[in-house]
């Protein structure tokens, strides 16, 4: 008779077998005992009770035993079988329960459940037809100018003609920092930062954010967007400027759109024009977007005047070009019937969801 813990060989079975029964069994109890994980007593279970084990060899090879002891050793091995199975069982409801108390839970968790999906963000209307309209000015030949939002007076206004104690200054209110920078008012400073770098043929667009210490109403923000273009090269005439303006809005709007030109003062171009676009919001008839005028004032634009040439370094006698700012907020405005510029720093998400 042989014990070993709780399982007791009796009988006249063959010594052979008696021992090859018991180094399975304490071995795969020993090594059950030991894992820890469950990927492991997985992998003991193909080990002990799969096609290949030694339990399974023994139990194929039954027949060859003499006949009277084939049922004591099956029977046998049927039992070592079954006391594996029964620790397999009991170490991995151990190491189970061990997991959740981890995670402090007794919660079970159904892992085919479909999961909790995140919400998904949309780009800003500003930021999505800033893009395009860089992809509309690059189709045109136009490069990407860019420079910073904190600017030195030089390049948002000394160089672009309008000198200290100039009127113009006051026309576009500025926030000025306590160094005596300020930020800048307008894109144009990039202007004259890439005609200082770059000499003609120059085609930019210069799109960023730009400041203004002023009151705000349904068009009017003290932080907004503009896209400026610059455009130098020898023969360059409004007739250029109205053709890149044209195929600009028409991409815009996918269709024609009804502008107006008018004189406008700007002192870094001469001509100077305001470019207007019908109201959209109200069809031109009216509203308190366009201020009841049916026209709302997109773009700054003119030729670039021959003083902020020479300070660039560019002869006015040989290349002549255009510039232009446009209000990008506004344009968005138009494009979408928009009609309060201060939703769109407003972080209402039922006005960002529809984009
Ligand atoms: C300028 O800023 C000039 N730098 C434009 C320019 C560039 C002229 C190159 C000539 C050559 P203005 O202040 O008009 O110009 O602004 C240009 C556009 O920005 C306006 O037509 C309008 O569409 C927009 N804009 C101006 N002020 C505001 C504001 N407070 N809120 C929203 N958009 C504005």
């Amino acid at each position: 008779m042989y014990i070993k813990e709780n399982f007791t060989f009796s009988g006249t079975l063959d010594m052979k077998i008696i021992e090859e029964l018991t180094d399975i069994l304490e071995s795969a109890l020993d090594e059950i005992q030991g894992v820890v994980s469950l990927k492991d007593l997985t992998d003991l279970r193909v080990k002990y009770l799969g096609r290949k084990s030694r339990i399974i060899a023994i139990l194929k090879g039954l027949g060859s035993l003499p006949k009277e002891l084939r049922p004591e050793a099956g029977s046998a091995s049927n039992e070592i079988k079954q006391k594996i199975e029964e620790a397999l069982k009991h170490r991995s409801e151990e190491l189970s329960v061990d997991i959740f108390k981890e995670l402090g839970t007794t919660e079970r968790i159904d892992i085919t459940e479909p999961g909790i999906s995140g919400e998904r963000g949309s780009l800003h209307p500003i930021t999505q037809l800033g893009m395009e309209l860089e992809d509309i000015f690059m189709s045109m030949g136009f490069s990407i100018a860019t420079g910073p939002e904190v600017e030195l007076d030089y390049y948002n206004f000394e160089a672009l003609n309008i000198p200290q104690d100039h009127p113009a200054r006051d026309i576009q209110d500025t926030f000025w920092t306590v160094d005596g920078t300020l930020l800048r008012t307008h894109t144009s400073c990039v202007q004259v930062r890439t005609m200082e770098k770059q000499k003609p043929p120059i085609r930019v667009v210069a799109p960023g954010r730009v400041f203004r210490y002023e009151e705000t109403d349904a068009s009017h923000e003290h932080t907004f967007y503009q896209v400026e273009g610059l455009m130098v090269d020898r023969d360059i005439s409004v007739a250029n400027l109205i053709a890149v303006m044209r195929t600009m809005l028409r991409e815009v709007f996918r269709k024609d759109v009804k502008v107006r030109l008018r004189p406008g003062y700007f002192p870094f171009v001469e001509p100077g024009f305001e470019l207007d676009i019908s109201c959209h919001l109200c069809d031109g008839k009216g509203c308190s977007v366009c201020k009841w005028s049916g026209w709302e004032e997109l773009i700054g634009c003119g030729l670039v005047h021959p003083n902020v040439l020479s300070m660039c370094g560019i002869d006015p006698a040989e290349y002549s070009g255009f510039a232009f700012g446009m209000g990008l907020d506004r344009l968005v405005m138009m494009r979408y019937g928009i009609d309060d510029i201060r939703l769109f720093h407003s972080g209402n998400l039922k006005f960002l969801r529809q984009f």
